[in-house]
């Protein structure tokens, strides 16, 4: 298939599925009017800003500007490429996709995923020769077997010291593509003699490795993959996408630190887990983790380290609106040590039994303090009730103050007075949640905005705004605002009309003007336009394009000295101004 032909089977496919079906698949939508309002899953939101038309085949989220088609709604939901969606859709439409390679987002990066399928598949094939006798000896000795070995892609790298460059660089891959992925330093491998632990995308694909010594030095445990242009360690999460259906189904997700502990978690049918790859928590990977649910169960290791971090990232998932609860582990010990020791049973306990982050707090305030002094029961006391304050549930609070009060021998009514202080200053201070209005929007943009974005609307759906545009009338403010009216002029032409939704889809690999498109859609105009309304935005573009002409033709002005010449130019600029 060609482009052209694969445009067209692009455009079958989205017109044979209706937008409204498909996200209220995914989320609660509710129809007011011609349009159907849902949460908007790609911000954190309450109120419902994303609405959805069935006409125009659109959705756009008035509070953070996200909007496309429905390739694009399944793409973001999912985590998934546009090949990937366009799949899921066809089954769908019922449409065939045979022959189709959608040649058009063949990107410079899908080279570089390939490399990392070759470089998997060796490394793999190397833990089951001869070499990887001993990597396996240290594997079975960590109770990983050969299912768990195959589940995860575990492999090996080997002690020659450029094996797989060279394998890599006959195949025709340059070395400095290898040295910028990540898989080679200089023309040397990055990893010798490691049992190599893959790490996936968002979307599922092989884009780095965590390499661990097995020879029982403790120095440099693991290598990692580090910062590449496909590969950030603090935008991604160990199992993310694999651990996505699980997750919906438990309707909770378990964050680990170290991807063992995930592994193990997972070999004994824990699936919702999710590993950060040590302790520090970065805020994509809170966001990613409350995408993935909004209750959240920490499991971290059992020593100092692991105990601070459950305090410090669960405060931070609270803050982003998630409902964290935590694991506690002891013993120094982590989930894969506990697992193996206490046995899976236990472990699906303690699971079962995670307490209230809230509760967690409470209890390790009360870790260190010294219950003899006053001062220092006091303040203990005092930061129970703050924490308390900050608990939904009024029974839980009622629970905790109970428990305080008869620990300590302190009167509930007290304690209560207290909470009820803190409770009133929390409502007064709680930010009025207000959804941004359309005519606000509109307010805080400049005229000469609102002209363009409109006129690029009207573009849209209206035969006199594209004549006036071709005719030379229209005076963009942004040359990207240009090139998105031409290529309008461009998609008319071919098509002979404009389905805003394939539109879309047209412009995939024009980021720049998609973003301009989502603006454009946010301001939700009519497509009932009187041309009156039209020639009055145009002359705003001539009038801001005419000042900006001015102010080149001032400032020339003041530089030339020939008075002959500066009359000549006053004279330009007074023509202008006249509009002639
Ligand atoms: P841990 O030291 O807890 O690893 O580090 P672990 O999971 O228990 O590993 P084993 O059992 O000793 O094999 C937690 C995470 O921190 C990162 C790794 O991603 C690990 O999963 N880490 C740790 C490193 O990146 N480098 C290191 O040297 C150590
Ligand atoms: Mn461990």
């Amino acid at each position: 298939m060609n482009e052209q032909q694969e445009m067209n089977v692009i455009q079958e496919i989205r017109s044979k599925v209706d937008i409204v079906d498909i996200v209220s698949g995914y989320i609660p939508l509710t129809q007011k009017g011609k349009n159907f309002f849902g949460v908007c899953p790609f911000h954190d939101d309450t109120n419902p800003s994303m609405s959805v038309s069935r006409e125009k085949q659109i959705y756009r989220c008035f509070s953070c500007g996200a909007s496309g088609n429905v390739f694009q709604f399944v793409q973001d939901y999912e985590h998934i490429s546009f090949k990937e969606a366009l799949r899921i859709l066809a089954d769908k439409a019922g449409v065939e996709l045979k022959g189709f390679s959608y040649t058009k987002a063949h990107s410079k990066q899908d080279k570089l995923y390939e490399i990392y399928e070759i470089a998997q598949k060796y490394y793999q094939n190397n833990l089951q020769t001869n070499y990887g006798k001993k990597a396996k000896e240290y594997l079975s000795g960590r109770k990983i077997d050969e299912e768990m070995i195959k589940t995860f892609g575990i492999g090996l790298s080997l002690d020659t010291p450029s094996d797989l460059v060279q394998l890599l660089t006959k195949k025709g891959y340059d070395l400095n593509t290898l040295n910028q992925i990540g898989l080679a330093s200089y023309d040397k491998d990055l990893y010798n003699s490691r049992i190599m632990f893959p790490l996936q995308d968002l979307s599922g694909r092989i884009v780095g490795f965590s390499g661990r010594r097995y020879d029982g030095i403790k120095e440099n445990k693991y290598v990692n993959t580090k910062g590449t242009p496909i590969f950030q360690k603090g935008n991604t999460l160990y199992h993310y996408f694999d651990a996505r259906d699980e997750v919906r189904k438990k309707k909770c997700v378990i964050v680990m630190e170290g991807f063992m502990a995930a592994i193990r978690s997972i070999s004994i049918g824990i699936g919702n887990v999710v590993s950060l790859m040590g302790t520090a928590m970065t805020k994509e990977q809170a966001e990613l983790i409350k995408r993935l649910s909004e209750h959240v169960i920490l499991c971290f290791d059992g020593d100092e380290a692991g105990r601070k971090a459950t305090l410090t990232n669960g405060e931070e998932l609270e803050k982003l609106g998630c409902e964290v609860k935590v694991v506690e582990l002891t013993d120094d010990l982590d989930p894969d040590d506990y697992i193996l020791q206490k046995g899976e049973e236990a472990f699906y306990r303690l699971v079962q039994n995670a307490v209230f982050f809230s509760d967690y707090k409470i209890k390790s305030l009360k870790k260190g303090i010294n219950l003899n002094s006053d001062e220092e029961l006091a303040h203990y006391i005092n930061s129970v009730i703050v924490e308390t304050s900050k608990i939904k549930d009024e029974i839980r609070r009622e629970l905790i103050l109970k428990t305080l009060a008869k620990e300590f021998d302190i009167g509930y009514n007290t304690l209560e007075k207290r909470l009820l202080v803190l409770l009133e200053k929390e409502k007064t201070t709680l930010p009025v949640e207000t959804i941004v209005s359309k005519e606000k929007k509109e307010k805080k943009m400049d005229k000469y905005t609102l002209a363009s974005l409109s006129l690029l609307y009207y573009m849209l759906v209206n035969d006199t705004a594209r004549r006036l545009f071709e005719a030379g009338e229209i005076f963009f403010l942004t040359e990207k605002q240009r090139f998105l009216a031409s290529e309008i002029i461009y998609y008319n032409k071919i098509y002979g009309m404009i389905q805003i939704a394939d539109f879309y889809t047209y412009l995939q690999d024009k980021p720049e003007l998609l973003a301009i498109l989502h603006q454009v859609l946010c301001l939700e105009l009519s497509d009932d336009v009187e041309d009156s309304v039209i020639l009055d935005y145009v002359k705003v573009t001539r009038e801001n394009s005419v000042n900006q002409e001015c102010k080149r033709l001032q400032k020339m002005m003041r530089e030339i000295v020939d008075p002959l010449e500066q009359a000549k130019i006053a004279e330009k600029i007074r023509k202008l101004k006249m509009g002639s």
